[in-house]
């Protein structure tokens, strides 16, 4: 059964310089290696999914200017639909300076442009398509009321729904109530959770419902399945690491195609970290989107 998902978020042009280390405040480096590539977080766990093999629909606004083409270049070339991404003539697509440090680490700043104009009406015009999704999957990218609409529309119309929490950013609890499953990272759950160290603790204060879950993602020590009564640590791939940003952005991405394909949670929360893991060892963001093959050669070996 091929996977139907829906993305709603944002598309970035990643402005990605290589270096030895971060610089300090005031100082100038020199770095190794300069990159433009697509990025953001929706379009790059769309880009994901695709390469998992989910047939996937991107909802989401770019500007009318030259990195809106290396948007539609790369859902092209990946065969996601992009009949509900509209163009706007008045705010530039989304940018993203990244440094990258010989660690794999990043540090990124992210000028939303276009992303923050994305509105409910957007979501209505697609709603035929999310009805007709296994999952839709969301992030905190785009205009944050866009988002609550966006899940809104899922739930009444019984679609499975994942809020990814990221970039950290307090959101009502509202908005956290409609998500299925939350991927916070352990930055973001300190943000939604107002509290550190005990990560079950602090994922159990997000969930109102019994049968929602939160998944925390824990970098290279895999994710932690977190439900009201429940928690399990899934440990993840030991890989070399070469550039870490998207990493999230995979791991959700293989969450949602797994779940969609009626994989249990916790084989669905390992086949999530083995895309995720994969995608640390090339550079860029949905550049290091890996394809399925791989990701299910790696399934299948032991820990
Ligand atoms: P990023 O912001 O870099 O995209 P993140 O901070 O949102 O990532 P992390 O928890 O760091 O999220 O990583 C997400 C997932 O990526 C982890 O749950 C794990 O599956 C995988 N991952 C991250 N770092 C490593 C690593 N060093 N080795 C193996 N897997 C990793
Ligand atoms: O998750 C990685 C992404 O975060 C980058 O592609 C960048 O655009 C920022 O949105």
């Amino acid at each position: 059964m091929t996977a139907k998902i829906v993305v709603v978020g944002s598309f970035n042009a990643d402005l990605v310089a290589y270096l030895e280390r971060m610089p300090r405040p005031g100082e100038t480096v020199h770095g190794d290696r300069f990159a433009t590539s697509a990025g953001g977080k929706g379009s790059n766990q769309a880009v994901a999914a695709a390469r998992l093999g989910a047939e996937v629909t991107f909802i989401g606004r770019v500007g009318s200017d030259v990195f809106a083409e290396l948007a539609y270049e790369i859902w092209d070339a990946e065969g996601i639909n992009r009949d509900f991404v509209s163009a706007d003539v008045e705010v530039a697509t989304g940018v993203a300076p990244i440094l990258v440090d010989s660690s794999g680490e990043n540090m990124i700043v992210v000028v939303l442009g276009a992303n923050s104009r994305l509105r409910a009406s957007d979501i209505d015009a697609a709603r035929e398509r999310i009805a007709a999704a296994d999952v839709l999957v969301t992030q905190l990218e785009v205009n944050l009321d866009t988002v609550q609409y966006a899940l809104e529309t899922a739930k009444q119309l019984g679609i499975t729904t994942i809020l990814n929490p990221a970039p950290a950013a307090a959101v009502p609890q509202s908005m956290l109530d409609l998500a299925d499953y939350l991927t916070p990272n352990e930055t973001e759950l300190e943000t939604l959770s107002g509290s550190s160290g005990d990560f079950a603790a602090a994922a159990r204060t997000l969930l109102t419902r019994a049968d929602q879950t939160a998944i925390v993602t824990l970098g290279a020590q895999g994710a932690q399945i977190v439900s009201t009564d429940e928690c399990e640590t899934i440990p993840t791939y030991a890989v070399d690491v070469v550039d870490t940003t998207g990493a999230g952005d995979a791991f959700n991405a293989g969450l949602a195609v797994a779940l969609a394909e009626g994989k249990a949670l916790a084989e669905a929360v390992r086949f999530a970290n083995a895309a995720a893991a994969l995608s640390v060892t090339q550079p860029g963001a949905a550049p290091s989107a890996p394809h399925r093959e791989a990701v299910d050669a790696l399934f299948t070996q032991n820990l």
